[in-house]
């Protein structure tokens, strides 16, 4: 990370220069000065840039000027144009490799950057500081007024990811460059892609056909995890779909294009029963019944993240053949992807079916292990072995500690921080992506609303994260991301409304110095955001605007209490009946529900007018809230 020798920064992010204009950044830059006036872009506009890499730049936003204001503008080599894209001659080292500088007078726009991925991130942050018409897919009338500014700008983290789970439902070759497309323009450079799991393998791998040809399809299923039916006697599986080797290189370049390197995730030894339903020998059950699984349960959680798995999903680490499956596998990933990490995910791997095994029960005796948890190491050195010979470095969820690993291992905390502090102690390099902070699919408001997750995620508290934790060296730290798990997620559109205004706020939690965050600021900016988002035909949530209702128990009395991400939200409820309003009781303490078969109801204001969704809660959801 590179120190921040001054930081000029308006917090005060309405700031109106004199023509009202105002600036609404995420995530926000490490430095802006505003200035009075403006550049307006017209169709006599020119858009110039001084080298070929910084060509494809200059082409991509003439793209994206010329649709919504109906230009005909070209880019072109030249030094002098109104928006001017550069490459530096000489190497600017305050901005880094993905940095850039970018200043606008009422002559026109210089955006500069040592690399093409600096002025990637200039052109978003440019596009942000139009008007927001410039998201429109059409034609659209607006002055197309730039502020006058000047912006230096770098990230904190060179890690800035964003997942996306293929298996639970497959998204399109076209949903996932959407995706791809969406999360570079928040500046993140990290793609990755959750390809396998017990519901789906997702990616074609010539020399073991039948990962796609069965791995791929399971029975039609919506609705809650865990509550589905199982297969009937029979029933084809026709739901699902998986990526060919061609439309991976098409959206491997479709991503470079757009600086985010694409981490392919395959999850072994656990989370395989996609694979087990193609390749049944693998596993220790050899179960020839087993199905890609449709969403229907198939463990028992005992708490304490303990738990056992129904039916055998686990690879055996003690049968060779897993070995030459797994060299397989990897040696077509590894050939696929130019990214130097591969992710064999290691989580939530159930060694139960291990422990019974006698050919396991062999493996630990010859190795002399004491404990069923170290075959998991085991099998982890085996699969790094395979990588490192095709120069590729293992990353793995934090389960990958338990068992023993390499000291060159990656690792990815999930599991709250606790996994990525003991691994950077141990001087691993470290990507934080705990449940608590980054987990994009749980509910991010009032549950009785939202479609019913396990766990429930605030933007505010994804704000707040703080990635580097208390004493431990920020060098291994690479970075974060938000991860979209898709148990319930079956579209794009609604991936959409699960990860905004979410990863908006772990972008910035990525991106910007720790020392401009601030909550009251990015929320101002998040709405601006929200009228950007609907030009744009974005799907968000607008969960910020609901309350948040908490009951505890006082003296065996019901206490209610109340409030809201957004400080200038008026809080209303009713406990009698009638539909609540800006005239109802204007929420101030905790309030004590009195004996009987209470309603609560619920709803936001903002200057007399209404703001969130009508919360109602009946007496039996609270008390269940309250325990
Ligand atoms: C995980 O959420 N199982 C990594």
């Amino acid at each position: 990370m590179k120190p921040i020798y001054f930081i000029l920064i308006i917090l005060s992010c309405a700031k109106l220069n004199a023509q009202n204009q105002v600036i609404n950044l995420i995530p926000q830059p490490v430095k802006i000065e505003q200035s009075v006036g403006f550049y307006l872009l017209t169709s006599a506009s020119t858009i110039g840039y001084n080298n070929p890499e910084a060509q494809k730049i200059a082409e991509m936003l003439t793209v994206k000027l010329n649709v919504p204001t109906g230009y005909s503008l070209m880019a072109n080599q030249n030094k002098t144009a109104s928006i001017q894209l550069n490459l530096n001659e000489v190497t600017d080292p305050q901005i880094g490799n993905e940095g850039y500088a970018l200043n606008v007078d009422n002559k026109g726009v210089v955006i500069s950057a040592n690399q093409s991925a600096g002025l990637y991130y200039g052109m978003q942050t440019l596009l942000q500081l139009f008007p927001k018409e410039i998201e429109s897919k059409s034609v659209s009338l607006a002055k197309w007024n730039v502020p006058a500014v000047k912006i230096i700008d770098y990230p904190r983290f060179a890690w800035r990811g964003m997942m996306l789970d293929v298996s639970r439902h497959f998204f399109s070759k076209e949903d996932v460059k959407t995706y791809i497309d969406q999360i570079s323009r928040l500046k993140y450079n990290t793609f990755h892609w959750h390809l396998t799991d017990d519901n789906g393998w997702r990616i074609e791998i010539k020399s073991l056909p039948k990962l796609t040809e069965v791995g791929a399809w399971r029975v039609e299923r919506f609705g809650y995890f865990g509550d589905r039916s199982n297969p009937k006697q029979g029933e084809p599986a026709t739901y699902g779909g998986f990526y060919s080797q061609d439309d991976i290189r098409e959206i491997i370049q479709f991503a470079k294009e757009r600086n985010v390197t694409i981490i392919p995730e395959i999850d072994v030894p656990g989370h395989s029963m996609a694979a087990l339903a193609s390749y049944p020998e693998l596993s220790c059950t050899k179960d020839k019944n087993i199905k890609v699984n449709p969403g229907t349960e198939f463990s028992e959680w005992f708490g304490n993240g303990k738990f056992k798995m129904l039916i055998d999903n686990t690879l055996n680490p003690s049968d060779e053949k897993v070995y030459d499956f797994l060299d397989k596998v990897f040696t077509e990933v590894a050939a696929l992807f130019p990214s130097p990490y591969i992710h064999v995910g290691g989580d939530e791997c159930y060694k139960g079916y291990w422990e019974k095994n006698l050919a396991c029960q062999a493996l630990m005796k010859k190795q002399k292990m004491t404990h069923v948890e170290e075959l998991q190491g085991y099998f982890m050195k085996r699969l790094e072995v395979i990588l490192k010979a095709k120069g590729k470095k293992l990353l793995g969820w934090d389960e990958i500690l338990e068992g023993g690993i390499s000291p060159e291992a990656t690792v990815m905390s999930w599991r709250g921080i606790k996994g990525g502090i003991e691994a950077a102690k141990m001087g691993h390099e470290v990507v934080m992506t705990p449940t608590t902070f980054a987990y994009l699919d749980y509910v991010q408001g009032d549950k009785s609303i939202e479609s019913p997750v396990y766990a429930s995620l605030r933007t505010q508290q994804c704000y707040g994260f703080e990635p580097v934790p208390e004493g431990v060296d920020s060098k291994y730290i690479l970075g974060g991301q938000g991860n979209l798990w898709t148990e319930q997620i079956p579209t794009l559109r609604y991936a959409e409304y699960m990860i905004y205004p979410r990863s908006w706020a772990l972008s910035e939690v990525y991106w910007s110095p720790k020392e401009n965050k601030n909550w009251d600021n990015f929320s101002k900016r998040m709405e601006n955001n929200f009228e950007r988002a609907d030009v744009a035909e974005i799907n968000y949530s607008k969960a910020v605007y609901d309350p948040i209702i908490k009951a505890g128990l006082a003296n065996g009395k019901l206490i209610l209490t109340m409030a809201s991400e957004l400080s200038d939200l008026d809080i209303f409820y009713t406990i009698d009946g009638t539909m609540p309003d800006n005239f109802s009781t204007k929420y101030s303490k905790p309030v004590q529900l009195p004996e009987g078969n209470i309603t609560l109801r619920v709803i936001t204001y903002r200057k007399g007018k209404p703001m969130g969704h009508l919360i109602i809660l009946k007496r039996d959801e609270l008390e269940k809230r309250a325990k």
